[in-house]
């Protein structure tokens, strides 16, 4: 497998920080707090993200999962503890802010637009243009190579280039957005439930292209709460409940069957299913009969 350089020839990279081949993690967060009034979102939570590695947080709806992406992603900022981007402490404004130090981030509702080609949407908000002043015109003719080109070094075979990204699976299109951040510079991409709203085949599909990310060289954040999905491909594992971390497992250490455990609550699954067992006394369920 070759590894390219991870801002291999991207546009948009900024090499300022330069890649962490020194083995100093890309993202690091130490003991990192954020609150929504009184509301604890997150609290001591810690987590690293190395190149050529996926670290997936996993936990429950409310578990701060995407308070805690919103933070890295320059959408939010936290109130405690300590956020290093290549281990310098950053304190990001804003979502630009956050990609211009290569991190880039995925949201489930992909801000795509249906209708327009694959190609057009893979370089929304960052056309390339030819000629000056009143000559100045897209490079459509590079736009559309470019994609087809970097498609495919993703492994993704599209048809045609010019159909609506509408007419795209859902797997298709979060593989479109991945493409599209490494090409344009991200060392570290986050992921926000890719796989939660698609089907068995087509999850598989999104997770292919998340190993292929990170056989590249990139930092990823899986955010999930699928466990079969995690282990499949994570390195490390950030349990969050209720906002604290309820784990933090690297691959060799835990087996899915335990992971698969600690997301369900063990103990309170057992008690679940002793309350859902039907009564031999009752016959049937409620509201079979008449
Ligand atoms: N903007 C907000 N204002 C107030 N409370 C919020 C806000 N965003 C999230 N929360 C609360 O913070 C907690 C964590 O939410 P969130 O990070 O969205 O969890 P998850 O993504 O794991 O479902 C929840 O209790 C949620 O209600
Ligand atoms: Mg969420």
């Amino acid at each position: 497998m070759t590894m390219k350089a991870p801002d291999g020839n991207a546009p948009g990279g900024t090499a300022a920080d330069g890649p962490a081949a020194d083995g100093r993690p890309l993202v690091e967060l130490a003991d990192v707090s954020k609150y929504y009034g009184n509301i604890r979102a997150l609290e001591g939570v810690s987590l690293r993200v190395h190149a050529g590695e996926i670290t997936c947080v996993l936990g429950d709806n409310g578990a701060g999962k995407s308070t805690l992406i919103k933070i890295i992603s320059g959408l939010h900022r936290h109130d405690a503890g300590s956020f290093r981007i290549a281990g310098r402490d950053s304190r990001l404004s804003n979502p630009r802010e956050a990609l211009d130090r290569g991190i880039a981030t995925v949201y489930q509702d992909l801000a795509v637009v249906p209708l327009m080609p694959v190609w057009r949407n893979f370089f929304l908000g960052s056309e390339p243009t030819l000629g000056r002043g009143p000559l100045r015109r897209l490079d459509v003719r590079k736009m559309r190579a470019t994609t087809h080109t970097e498609l495919l070094r993703m492994g993704i075979d599209l048809r045609d280039v010019d159909q609506p990204i509408g007419t795209l699976s859902g797997g298709e299109r979060q593989s479109v957005a991945i493409a599209r951040a490494i090409y344009f510079g991200a060392r570290v991409l986050v992921l926000d439930e890719p796989t939660a709203a698609l089907g068995v085949k087509q999850s598989g599909v999104v997770l292919k292209y998340v190993a292929a990310a990170r056989d590249q060289g990139l930092g990823v954040v899986l955010i999930t709460h699928n466990p079969h999905h995690a282990h499949l491909v994570g390195d490390r594992f950030i349990l969050l409940k209720r906002g604290i971390m309820a784990g933090s497992h690297a691959r060799p250490d835990i087996t899915l069957d335990e992971l698969t455990r600690q997301m369900a609550g063990g103990s309170e699954l057992e008690q679940l299913s002793h309350e859902l067992r039907r009564d031999p006394e009752d016959g049937g369920p409620p509201g079979t009969e008449g």
